[in-house]
């Protein structure tokens, strides 16, 4: 989901889309679509705002190049997450699926186990837990042991630490329980009534982050600049990239070395 309008970073968003803004050495799109494809998904519905559509298109192409599918939807207002549903219904033709927001960047040893077995799971819902300090930015879970006791969107007095990050796993129900839903009072197609749907009926899930994991938002100044400083730290202390779709599609054996070595070129 990388539509709306990026207002916590006016003016910088004022005239580009947030999600191609510069993450350290890689604009910010990079970071969710390699959290994709470290899922093992290769097949990505790239949904953003009509006037920066053809930037997305320039940027990514058809995914060809990391041997991937990727296609394009439009949303004319940033009306919800939520409504991700809706545009993709199409696309996502009756199957499993997962929304992940473009602004989201998640880091950390065994990263790609949790995602591939969360992946192979496609029984209801599954929501990422992760302890932050300013909880009231984000939606709230609260749980006791395995069960969830509840999800609340920006609560002003939250129930507990933990954020919802912006990853979240659906079987194939989720098309037809999205519309079930009606806008909230900010007008918007709501995430958390989405999984609010799954846990009364007990299918929604939730696996913790613990704090051996990174996870960013990179929504506002302070997160952003936090956020680019992170990758710079961590890639030039070990000489690996972080979100480098290249390197995953080479790793998942989707495209082999010789692909590898030709992109690495084009980007000299
Ligand atoms: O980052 C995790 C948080 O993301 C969750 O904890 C919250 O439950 C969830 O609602 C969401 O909160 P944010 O306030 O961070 O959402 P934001 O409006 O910033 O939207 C996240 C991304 O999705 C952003 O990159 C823009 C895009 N977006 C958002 C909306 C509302 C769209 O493309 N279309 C939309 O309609």
């Amino acid at each position: 989901m990388s539509g709306g309008y990026g207002t916590r970073l006016a003016p910088i968003t004022s005239a580009v889309n947030k999600q191609l803004l510069p993450i350290y050495d890689k604009p910010m799109i990079y970071y969710p679509i390699s959290t994709l494809m470290m899922a093992g998904i290769d097949e990505i519905l790239i949904i953003t705002s009509p006037l920066f559509l053809n930037l997305f298109k320039k940027l990514l192409g058809d995914g060809s190049k990391w041997n991937i599918k990727i296609e394009f939807a439009v949303q004319d207002e940033p009306k919800g997450l939520a409504e991700a549903f809706i545009l993709g219904e199409k696309f996502i033709d009756n199957c499993p699926s997962v929304l992940i927001l473009g602004d989201n960047i998640f880091h950390g040893t065994n990263l790609i186990d949790l995602l591939l077995k969360t992946s192979s799971d496609v029984e209801g819902a599954t929501i990422f837990a992760y302890k932050v300090k300013n909880p009231e930015s984000y939606g709230v879970i609260n749980f006791k042991d395995e069960k969830i006791e509840s999800i609340e969107e920006k609560p002003q007095i939250p129930k507990s630490n933990y954020a919802i990050t912006g990853i979240y796993f659906y079987d194939s129900s989720a098309v037809s329980r999205v519309k079930q839903l009606k806008p909230s009072k900010r007008g918007e197609l709501e995430i958390t009534d989405l999984n609010n749907l799954y846990l009364v009926e007990g299918k929604l899930k939730y696996k913790l982050l613990g704090r051996g994991y990174c996870w960013f938002d990179a929504g506002s100044i302070e997160s952003l600049n936090a956020c680019s400083q992170y990758v710079q730290i961590i890639e030039n202390r070990q000489g690996l990239k972080i979100g480098c779709p290249e390197e995953i599609a080479w790793r998942n054996k989707w495209i082999n070395e010789t692909n590898l070595l030709e992109i690495a070129k084009e980007q000299q």
